[in-house]
């Protein structure tokens, strides 16, 4: 157990505990603030991300960054974004179990020091590890879930709206709600606006 989020990153940096480490150019730690009362969980590195250490900013984070905007989040600033696995798994497979099983305590710490009042689960690799094997994006996005003091929404991940624009509509609406739940259990997620 960590009792410093730099000491985290510094050991999480270094890690070897799965093949993944093996190929990959940077491990993504995540990106945001660590106070924040709010937290995304994607997948794992895509090419992009591997090549500029940061989550989410190939096409798909550029999509995550406006559905974002449009609520008064930001990256930099009132929410953090991590991953179930830190390092790119090769030409973007989804991570095995065991990868994720190797990766999810880095999570957990990142999880325990940020202590976040929501988790949204960008997509069903997250979706499933976190909420439930058995989620359905496509069934139960956008509906809040109390696990262990926080609440945790799973809604689609945004390489899946780029392949499938049909459900940016519900996608949106997914932010919606989690605005209106940021309003209901947030103390400080809007205070940077003000
Ligand atoms: N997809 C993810 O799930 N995470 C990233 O960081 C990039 C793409």
């Amino acid at each position: 157990m960590y009792d410093s989020f730099e000491k985290l990153k510094a050991d999480c940096m270094k890690c070897e505990k799965c093949g993944l480490c093996k190929t990959r150019t940077n491990l993504v730690f995540g990106v945001g603030n660590e106070n924040a009362e709010v937290m995304f969980v994607g997948e794992g590195p895509g090419r992009n991300e591997d090549l500029q250490g940061e989550p989410f900013v190939g096409k798909g984070g550029q999509l995550l960054d406006k559905y974002l905007e449009y609520i008064d989040l930001d990256r930099h600033k009132n929410i953090y974004i991590a991953n179930m696995v830190k390092c790119r798994p090769p030409e973007n497979r989804d991570p095995s179990e065991e990868e994720q099983d190797c990766c999810i305590g880095w999570l957990r710490e990142q999880t325990r020091l940020i202590r976040p009042k929501i988790i949204v689960c960008l997509g069903r690799i997250s979706a499933k590890r976190l909420i439930g094997r058995d989620f359905l994006v496509t069934k139960e996005h956008g509906v809040f879930k109390e696990k262990g003091g926080i609440l945790f929404m799973g809604t689609y991940h945004p390489a899946a709206l780029l392949r499938n624009p049909n459900n940016k509509a519900p996608a949106l609406e997914d932010f919606i709600s989690l605005r209106e739940k940021i309003w209901e259990v947030c103390d400080h997620t809007y205070d940077v606006h003000r």
